[in-house]
């Protein structure tokens, strides 16, 4: 049995061992959704544009049970406190926070955060007309909190998987990731797109997602990194910024600013040909928000041309481009995240990039699988001589999504 295997029976181990004690029986099921990196296409999400993001073998396990009232109580590993609430409460629950992203005030939910995942997907659930009924979720997971892994795309994967199941919803794979992007928008209040979430429920052995965000189309590219002999390191350099929230919002709403520049409806619509255009009509700030857009939307179609033709091996200066991009346009690198795409490369990483939202959280670099200590160590090494806390470092590979465990 591999590491990961190991990990993941842990999960499923600690959901059931939590629904037990919480319940009193046995669980009705097991639930597991994983989290994700993105090999590439970062911020075009919202933009309506291009993703390649893959899931990772690191998963949230969700233990769920019917009860026999109308009451929803979820308990997890990371919380001592166990939250209920009754299906009918549900809808007076997250209304603060819709009201709060139209005035652009940070409330906070009326549940601890944890826990307005699962309840916000028993909400949107009900939202989308499944007929809730009471049930005890117990969750535990081995995905990093706080790493730029989707976490949280995977609780609400998991939680999502086993309602639609439990509820009879009958809803599909981007159903549930719609579903649990509502969650996270609308009920935690995180102004994400769709990305995560689609990985999360649509992610396969071997393969990245393509995943074109305006029309939701999905399709798995192959990345071949073991059959040509590369790894995929994670550098997860668990450094989490307090503006991380505010830095998204405010990049997204530079997008808009630009499209609405431009006269389209999303950034989606601008090409690289239209940036001289687009340079001569914005602000400086505004341009090179607009040039990370659409130059990565771009990357990401080259990306899958060149893991089609060429294989892996091929995509290391893509993966490079853009990290640039990211640091300089869209400006969310942080000197640990830039610090450890330079030392992966210096130690011969065929390319490196920050992964997910910025402003912390992981680098992935695509190497020799031979050279997985190495590299470790030098990127270990880096991040010592600048002060820097030991980052957490492990490989990945593409791995299957969301899915019933037991
Ligand atoms: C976070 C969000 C995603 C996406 C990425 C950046 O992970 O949840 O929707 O915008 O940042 O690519």
């Amino acid at each position: 049995m591999t590491e990961q295997q190991t990990q993941q029976t842990a999960a499923q181990q600690d959901a059931r061992a939590l629904y037990e004690t919480l319940a009193g029986h046995a669980p009705d099921g097991l639930w597991s959704a994983p989290g994700r990196v993105n090999l590439i296409g970062e911020h075009t999400d919202y933009n309506e544009g291009f993703v390649l993001p893959f899931a990772i073998p690191h998963r949230t396990v969700a233990a769920v049970g019917r009860r026999d009232d109308d009451r929803i109580r979820v308990a997890s590993t990371f919380a001592p406190d166990a939250v209920e609430v009754g299906i009918d409460e549900l809808e007076s629950l997250f209304p603060t926070v819709r009201r709060a992203q139209g005035s652009g005030d940070a409330q906070q939910p009326a549940v601890p955060e944890w826990a307005a995942y699962p309840l916000g997907v028993a909400w949107a659930l009900q939202q989308a007309g499944a007929s809730a009924s009471g049930v005890d979720i117990a969750i535990a997971s081995d995905v990093a909190v706080g790493a730029g892994l989707s976490s949280s795309a995977a609780i609400e994967g998991a939680a999502a998987s086993a309602l639609n199941d439990i509820w009879g919803a009958g809803l599909d794979r981007v159903a549930l990731a719609r579903i649990g992007r509502r969650a996270e928008n609308e009920a935690v209040g995180a102004p994400t797109g769709i990305m995560d979430q689609m990985a999360s429920m649509l992610g396969e052995p071997d393969a990245a997602i393509f995943l074109d965000c305006r029309s939701l189309e999905a399709l798995p590219v192959v990345v071949g990194a073991a059959p040509a002999g590369l790894a995929i390191l994670v550098i997860d350099t668990q450094v989490q910024h307090a503006h991380s929230t505010g830095g998204y919002r405010e990049r997204r709403a530079s997008c808009e600013r630009g499209a609405a520049i431009m006269g389209v409806p999303s950034l989606r619509d601008v090409s690289v040909a239209d940036l001289g255009r687009a340079e001569e009509l914005m602000d400086d700030v505004t341009f090179r928000r607009v040039r990370h857009i659409v130059t990565e939307n771009q990357r990401v179609l080259d990306t899958v041309r060149v893991l089609r033709e060429q294989g892996a091996r091929g995509i290391g200066d893509l993966l490079v481009a853009s990290h640039a991009s990211m640091r300089d346009d869209f400006e969310i690198s942080v000197p640990e995240l830039d610090t450890a795409v330079e030392a992966a490369l210096a130690a011969g990483a065929i390319g490196a990039r920050m992964t997910g939202g910025g402003f912390g959280g992981a680098a992935i670099a695509l190497i020799e699988q031979d050279s997985v200590d190495a590299v470790s160590d030098a990127v270990a090494a880096a991040f010592t001589e600048r002060g820097f806390a030991a980052p957490h470092l492990f490989t990945v590979v593409p791995s299957a999504g969301a899915q019933r465990d037991a």
